[in-house]
């Protein structure tokens, strides 16, 4: 029988008044569902002994195959999957690379080109790696895009915004700390960049420096501990993921209106329906995947870390891997070592702030006619920073880095505090299923 848009979804939590401000919605949305035992009991007789010891099978079904999510998610959604595979493809292609790869000077090179060479389906392995890292940051900065577009970091999700920021800072440590393992020209020369830059630091900076390279000059101390630090920020990783989800699943997710859910009406089971749009969204991700991992191996990585480090020879340009180059540009915008590393760590550290830089009540840019148009702007100049950390510091493309760097700060520090003084925002719905107000 066809379901009429007034009756609840299958699966649907039972009806609930509006509560009244962002803590009561936390409460209404953490105890106001259905009670594990009144969901489907785990049939086997032991399964049923063990979940009632450790109920991970109802945790299971409470939080994954019962959660109410709202009705109108869009494809963006499936970002946060597509991370979360990201990221564990990484970890477990990550674990077999560890087993052949050697962390000294004299043989890391040496232990990468055997992966690549004499290693059954190493290269295959490396590929998926290497390709990995292309593929978590671009679905990342997609995931982090449709966070910001629709203020999923507004009230009361600041924390879930907090745990993103904190892995984001993780996986950029890894992915550094990545990328100097295989100890080609790129790895040793990005390294003394980082070290150089880090020195720049009043005070701390020499400790820092010391502390990065393990001695007074980069070496297998320094290897070793871009070693540990690699699989320690990888790993740590997991563990903020789940706080990342248990955050999310406790506020509920965010949605296109910015509309809170407000009963049964706005809301469809985890399962089976994001299962599946999940599912077919993975199945075109792994097929982008598959075509860099087996048509484009090495399309996105610089062919200088194909030559051994060699500290006497400096490489004509020292360019990062592109998810950094946006970042790398700003560092190189202002010709001061420190005041373009207090911008580069400036322009992620603002990203923190957000949820108390925006001063806008409405959530959605959908309902905010100039900002929707700011977020746009917004994307550009972070591509533009990203082809101009490519290129070399000089000309036209030193100027653009320039202009998309104040057009960064501009948007967090002015625009989101200022903008909802002047805006006129368009009426939202009254709720997600609901029309026009
Ligand atoms: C390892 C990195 C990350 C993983 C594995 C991850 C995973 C997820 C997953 C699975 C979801 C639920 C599905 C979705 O809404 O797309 C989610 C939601 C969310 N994530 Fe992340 N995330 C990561 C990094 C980040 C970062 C860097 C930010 C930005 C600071 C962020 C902010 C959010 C927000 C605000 C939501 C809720 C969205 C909404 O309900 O509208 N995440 N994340």
């Amino acid at each position: 029988m066809a379901q009429r848009p007034d009756d609840p979804a299958p699966g649907a939590q039972p009806d609930a008044a509006l509560p009244a401000d962002a803590d009561d919605q936390i409460a209404e949305h953490r105890y106001g569902r259905e009670p594990t035992s009144a969901l489907p009991a785990a049939s086997h007789p032991i399964a049923h002994w063990f979940d009632a010891r450790l109920p991970l099978i109802s945790g299971f079904r409470r939080e994954y195959v019962a959660y109410p999510m709202p009705r109108n998610l869009n494809y963006l959604w499936n970002f946060g999957a597509f991370t979360t595979v990201a990221l564990a493809v990484l970890l477990l292609s990550g674990i077999f690379l560890a087993l052949h790869y050697t962390a000294s000077t004299s043989l890391a090179f040496a232990s990468v080109e055997a992966i690549d060479r004499q290693v059954p389906s190493g290269w295959l392995l490396r590929s998926i790696h290497m390709g990995g890292v292309s593929m978590f940051f671009a679905v990342l900065y997609v995931h982090t895009w449709r966070s910001l577009y629709y203020g999923s970091y507004k009230s009361p999700r600041e924390v879930l915004w907090l745990t993103g920021m904190a892995l984001l800072a993780m996986v950029m440590a890894a992915a550094f700390a990545g990328y100097i393992l295989p100890w080609g020209q790129m790895s040793y020369w990005g390294l003394v960049v980082a070290t150089n830059a880090a020195s720049a630091i009043p005070v701390l900076g020499h400790w820092l420096a010391g502390l990065l390279q393990g001695g007074p000059t980069i070496g297998d101390a320094s290897l070793h501990r871009i070693y540990v630090l690699h699989f320690v920020m990888a790993f740590a990783a997991i563990g903020v993921v789940v706080l990342h989800v248990a955050a999310l699943h406790i506020t509920g997710s965010n949605n296109p209106t910015g509309v809170e859910v407000k009963g049964p009406r706005d809301t469809i089971p985890f399962h089976p329906y994001y299962t599946t749009k999940d599912g077919l969204g993975l199945a075109v991700f792994v097929l982008v995947f598959a075509i860099l991992v087996f048509f484009l191996p090495g399309w996105l990585t610089l062919s200088d870390n194909y030559v051994e480090a060699n500290p006497l020879s400096t490489p004509a340009d020292i360019s990062p891997e592109w998810y950094f180059a946006p970042f790398y540009a700003i560092l190189r915008a202002v010709p001061s070592k420190l005041g373009g590393l207090v911008l580069a760590v400036g322009s992620i550290l603002v990203l923190f702030a957000i949820p108390w830089l925006d001063r806008s009540p409405v959530r959605s840019a959908r309902y905010r006619p100039i900002y929707r148009w700011l977020m746009p702007l917004l994307l550009l100049s972070f591509v533009l920073l990203g082809i101009a950390g490519l290129k070399r510091p000089e000309g036209l493309w030193l100027a653009i880095s320039r202009l998309a760097a104040l057009y960064w700060f501009i948007h967090f520090l002015v625009v989101l505090p200022l903008l909802p003084r002047f805006e006129r925002t368009l009426p939202e719905p009254d709720s997600i299923a609901g029309g026009a107000r």
